[in-house]
Parts: C-alpha cells; sequence; structure tokens
C-alpha cells in the first residue's frame, strides 16, 4: 500500500512516499481503507521538532530520538472497514467510519489496522455521521474531541462569556460551535481573513489579534480557551474573572507562568493532553446529524502532496483544517 513515511525530523521534505506493506487485522482489530485524513498544526508540530528544547527532548524520548518510531503520520482518518478480526463485535465490513490513531499514529496512509476498543490515548473509531463526506468527518476526531475535551473542564453555563483564542483552526472552528451549543457569549480571536467564518459559526463577537489586543479591551471572561497559548499569561489574567476557569490546549508556551498562578491565585487553570473517548465521537456524529455541529474545511490535497500539505499548515493562515484525500486507484 501507498503510505507517507517520516525518514527523519526536519522540514516538509522529510516526508516521502512510499510502498509498504498492507497492515493484517488481529483478532481484535479492525482494517480500515482510508478515503480521507488530514495535516494539523500538531501533525506539523511533530514533524519539524521546531518547539522549545526542552519540550522538543521529550518528545524525542516519547516517539522516536532521530525519527518518529512510528513512521507513518497522521492521527484522523475516514474511509470505510475492509476486514475485521476474529473477535470484533462492534464493526463489520462495509461500515463508514471516522476517528483517530491516537499516539500511535499511521492514518497518512491507504490503510490502517485500529483496535475495536482503543485505550484511553488510543484515539478509538466510530460509524461516521451520515450527512457528512469522508473528506468532512475526518476532520472531526482530533478538532472536535479536543474541543469537547476543554469546554467540557471549563464547564460552560448558560449565559457565562467564553474568550477562544486562536478560533479559526483545526480546535477552535468547534470550539466556537460547542460553546455556543452550552449557551454561552462567544468571543472568537483570530486573523483578519477569519472574522466572518468565526461569526458564520456562532461567534457573537469577533477580534482581529492582528489589530487588537484582547487585554486591553476592559471586557472580562468567566472562562478563557486559548487554543494557541500565544496570548502573555500574565496580562490575560486582568479579562478572566476572579474563580475564573483558563483552558490551555499548548500547555508548553505558558507552562511556568501558569503553574505559578495556579499555586498563588484563585483562577482555575487547566493545562493538559486531551484525550477523546469513542462516546464522544458518537455525541459528536449526534450533533453533525442534528444540523448543529458543521466542520470548515480550507484546502484538500492528494495523498501524493504531503509535502505541499505540511508546507501549506506550516505557513500558518488556514481556515478550520486541512484535508488529505486518498486515491486508491492512483499509482505513485
Ligand atoms: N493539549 C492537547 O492535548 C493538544 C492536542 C492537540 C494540539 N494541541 C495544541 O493546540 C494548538 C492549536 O491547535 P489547532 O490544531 O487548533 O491549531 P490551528 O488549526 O493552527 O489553529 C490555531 C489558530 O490560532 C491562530 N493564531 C495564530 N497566532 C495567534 C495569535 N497570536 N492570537 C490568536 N490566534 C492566533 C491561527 O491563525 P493564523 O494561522 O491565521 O495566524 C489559527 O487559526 C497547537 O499548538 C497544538 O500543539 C494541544
Amino acid at each position: 500500500m501507498k503510505a507517507v513515511i517520516t525518514t527523519k525530523y526536519g522540514p516538509p521534505e522529510v516526508l516521502e512516499i512510499r510502498e509498504v506493506e498492507k497492515p493484517v487485522p488481529k483478532d481484535n482489530e479492525i482494517l480500515i481503507k482510508i478515503y480521507a485524513t488530514t495535516v494539523t498544526a500538531g501533525d506539523v508540530e511533530m514533524r519539524s521538532l521546531k518547539l522549545p528544547f526542552l519540550y522538543a527532548l521529550v518528545l524525542r524520548m516519547g516517539f522516536g530520538f532521530t525519527k518518529p518510531r512510528n513512521e507513518i503520520p497522521g492521527t484522523e482518518l475516514a474511509g470505510e472497514i475492509e476486514a475485521v478480526g476474529n473477535d470484533v463485535k462492534r464493526f463489520k465490513e462495509g461500515d463508514q467510519v471516522f476517528g483517530a490513531a491516537g499516539m500511535s499514529f499511521g492514518t497518512n496512509a491507504e490503510y490502517l489496522c485500529l483496535p475495536e476498543s482503543p485505550g484511553e490515548m488510543e484515539g478509538g473509531v466510530a460509524i461516521m455521521p451520515a450527512n457528512m463526506s469522508y473528506e468532512e468527518a475526518a476532520t472531526v476526531p482530533f478538532g472536535g474531541r479536543d474541543a469537547l475535551h476543554f469546554l467540557r473542564l471549563g464547564n460552560i453555563q448558560d449565559g457565562q462569556k467564553i474568550l477562544i483564542n486562536g478560533a479559526g483552526g483545526s480546535i477552535g472552528t468547534f470550539a466556537i460551535q460547542l460553546a455556543k451549543l452550552s449557551g454561552a457569549e462567544v468571543t472568537a480571536i483570530d486573523s483578519t481573513p477569519k472574522l466572518d467564518m468565526l461569526r458564520s459559526l456562532g461567534a457573537d463577537h469577533v477580534v482581529d489579534y492582528t489589530k487588537e489586543d484582547f487585554t486591553e479591551s476592559g471586557e472580562v471572561y468567566d472562562v478563557i480557551f486559548d487554543v494557541i497559548g500565544k496570548a502573555s499569561f500574565s496580562r490575560s489574567k486582568k479579562v478572566i474573572k476572579e474563580n475564573g476557569t483558563y483552558l490551555l490546549a499548548n500547555p508548553v508556551s505558558q507552562m511556568f507562568s501558569a503553574l505559578w498562578t495556579r499555586m498563588t491565585s484563585s483562577y482555575n487553570i487547566v493545562m493538559q493532553t486531551a484525550s477523546g473517548t469513542i462516546a464522544d465521537l458518537i455525541y459528536l456524529r449526534e450533533l453533525i446529524e442534528d444540523g448543529k455541529l458543521r466542520t470548515v474545511i480550507d484546502r484538500t490535497f492528494p495523498l501524493e502532496q504531503i509535502v505541499e500539505a505540511h508546507k501549506y499548515v506550516g505557513k500558518g493562515g488556514k481556515l478550520g483544517n486541512v484535508v488529505i484525500t486518498v486515491d486508491h486507484n492512483k499509482n505513485t
């Protein structure tokens, strides 16, 4: 089968399309014929390791020192089940599914075997929304579940004010919609070309981070969800209500000031690695099928253009998600 192989950490050109052996499902696994997958900001970070030294070191220790131990990148997918192992109960051949490979990666390929019932950090698969294409469904498992994970921790109540910083990307576009469904008044921050999209997803107020500093607005919020982690933490504190919650999806950027504030103040500061369950996928599917949640796709690239896709995501400015399509009839 065709797969993207990461030859080492580095620029997009370290990614190569190669022929590798097609996997065979074990008794507890399903074999998925992948039709769509994604390139996220996290995939670009994992490939380049252009990150603070200590964080990059931790990632090398966890995922492989000179190159990723699991050579095929990609975390989310949508496709069709081609075969099931002897013990699999929930799925059958021909089921259309969406899901995530979690920390074992491997979705930027024609096929992937995944366990029917994964461990906590391993992703999971469910029947995909009936009203979505493969391309759309592939964008939900990461951004949708991470947004859900953090917003649940924010315990948003009807009428509360939430500010989402970095609202126009994979996580933020879902976070706006989920926060609105909780009854919140949503302020969404991102760059100029994304403001109309943020409004169309339901944001009550938008802020252009290239022109305005939200910490100087005079507004105060019950919850700040800082997806991107680029806001100065000490200044952001000014706009959170006392006992308010600060959700930090990018813990590296502000770890020390956030830890210090957690020890010395009444703010509820949440920094963690998101995890998602199959139940979360099913919950998101129901919202999508009810017409309450949608995805935003900026561009799609064929698998063969994985280098261009990584370059595109790496330069910033994408609206929502970037999708990779897998054409099983194409020769490399
Ligand atoms: N904690 C966890 O478990 C976990 C899991 C996955 C990912 N993450 C982290 O979450 C972060 C974001 O994820 P994502 O996939 O949603 O990223 P994304 O798709 O790249 O979205 C980030 C958004 O932030 C915007 N942005 C950039 N600089 C900004 C600034 N100074 N102020 C406000 N907005 C700004 C970007 O807009 P422009 O590109 O137009 O500037 C983009 O729309 C990544 O750093 C990733 O490492 C955490």
